[in-house]
């Protein structure tokens, strides 16, 4: 056996234990199991031993993984889902597809980092309800909140449910999907719906990068512009960079900056997870989306629930409810019993201290984004669960409900 043989044996025996693909009911229910085994670890370990741990070869052939699975012709691997969003709506301000002022339609319930970027990017949010049925960017309220200057809707897919995109004429579709890797409108997979879009590879997503997000896209120019500015303003990553160097022969071609940046790069340690988190995403999917299902119909009785829309395929990040009742003491009945919780994303974001200062208009009233303030929760939802988790869930549901 060589030595990095040796190790890798090492590091297998140290991982067996961990319940990476499935953990028993009976242990609760968090909100993140340990979603990677021994191959990502070594395959990270490898990219530290060999010291070549800035972004390079692992970082790229994930890029080219995920968009492939997202039928897309570039991704953009970036430090965060938040880098994401924020570098693909400042390479939309960039290539002149919005202009600063523009409006961008956002959903109401989203992350923070789904709307902020907006504000960052010198754009103007709208904020719009959400659909009762689907928790995602309403379409009649999006119709009703649009003006003269909307120009872009940020079509968030809320933990795993694709958004009605169809539903925005002669708006530039931008998808957050950080929260619904795997899931599908009409047959198509989130990803290949709108001119760009954003994934997460954090902690807690479908699958991991430890921290770490992506931009997929058709766009040649969009993916040259999200190079530059991920990486300092220069020229090094763009595929059109033999035009720029050759127009300024006069800079040195490894300092020739192009555009405005930041830095938002990767690691090789990321890159190596990702392609391996890559090959375990679909059975991952597929068992989230059966829990999805198999959840909602154990819990219809209990609480209000968000099945698949028709016509769509749900990736099952978290399980949403609106509790009937008390939901704090709903909350706190689930958490004795190592259920951990959490509010639905930023609930209506509207409500939140930091949105003042925005900037965002807010034509239009928000009912459901309210509804989901006050009475909206989520709990775990994991490939590593199965029914035992959503039998327990629905007892402990009708206990509280009883008592
Ligand atoms: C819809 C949405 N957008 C953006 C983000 C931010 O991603 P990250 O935590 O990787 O920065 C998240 C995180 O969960 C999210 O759910």
């Amino acid at each position: 056996m060589t030595r990095r043989e040796q190790i890798a044996a090492l590091i297998r025996e140290e991982m067996q234990e961990l319940p990476v693909e499935s953990a028993p009911a009976a242990a609760g229910q968090p909100l993140v199991l340990p979603p990677y085994g021994a191959d990502e670890v070594i395959d990270a370990v490898d990219a530290l031993l060999s010291t070549r741990v800035t972004m390079g070869r692992r970082c790229r052939d994930f890029e080219a993984a995920w968009a492939t699975y997202c039928g897309r012709k570039h991704g953009v691997m970036v430090n965060s889902g938040s880098s994401a969003v924020l570098l693909m709506l400042a390479a939309a301000v960039a290539t002149g597809r919005l202009a600063p002022g523009d409006e961008v339609l956002c959903p109401a319930v989203t992350w923070s980092t789904s709307l902020f970027p907006i504000v960052q990017c010198g754009l103007v949010p709208v904020m719009v309800d959400v659909d009762p049925a689907t928790l995602c960017i309403s379409p009649e309220s999006a119709r009703a909140a649009r003006g003269p200057r909307t120009r872009a809707v940020l079509a968030v897919h809320l933990l795993g449910q694709a958004a009605d995109v169809d539903a925005f004429d002669n708006l530039l579709v931008l998808e957050d999907a950080c929260g619904a890797h795997g899931a599908a409108y009409k047959g198509r997979r989130v990803g290949s719906l709108g001119g760009a879009a954003s994934f997460s590879f954090f902690f807690s997503h479908h699958i991991t990068t430890i921290e770490g997000g992506m931009i997929v896209t058709d766009s040649d120019v969009l993916a040259d512009a999200m190079r530059s500015a991920r990486a300092h303003g220069w020229v090094r990553e763009r595929e059109d960079r033999a035009e720029w160097v050759s127009r300024h022969k006069e800079i040195d071609p490894r300092f020739l900056f192009v555009s405005s940046g930041y830095n938002l790069r990767p690691t090789e340690i990321a890159g190596a997870f990702g392609l391996v988190q890559a090959r375990r995403l679909p059975a991952w999917v597929a068992r989230r989306r059966q829990n999805h299902r198999d959840w909602c119909d154990r819990l219809r009785d209990l609480v209000d629930v968000f099945p698949e829309a028709p016509g769509t395929e749900h990736a099952g990040f978290a399980f949403p409810m609106l509790a009937r009742g008390d939901r704090a003491s709903l909350m706190a009945f689930l958490e004795a019993r190592q259920i951990e919780t959490r509010p639905i994303s930023g609930s209506n974001l509207a409500r939140q201290p930091a949105f003042a200062a925005l900037g965002a208009r807010c034509p239009v009233p928000l009912p459901v984004a309210d509804t989901v303030h006050q009475r909206g929760f989520f709990v775990g939802n994991s490939h590593a669960f199965g029914p035992a988790h959503g039998e327990r869930l629905a007892s402990i549901i009708t206990e509280w409900s009883q008592s």
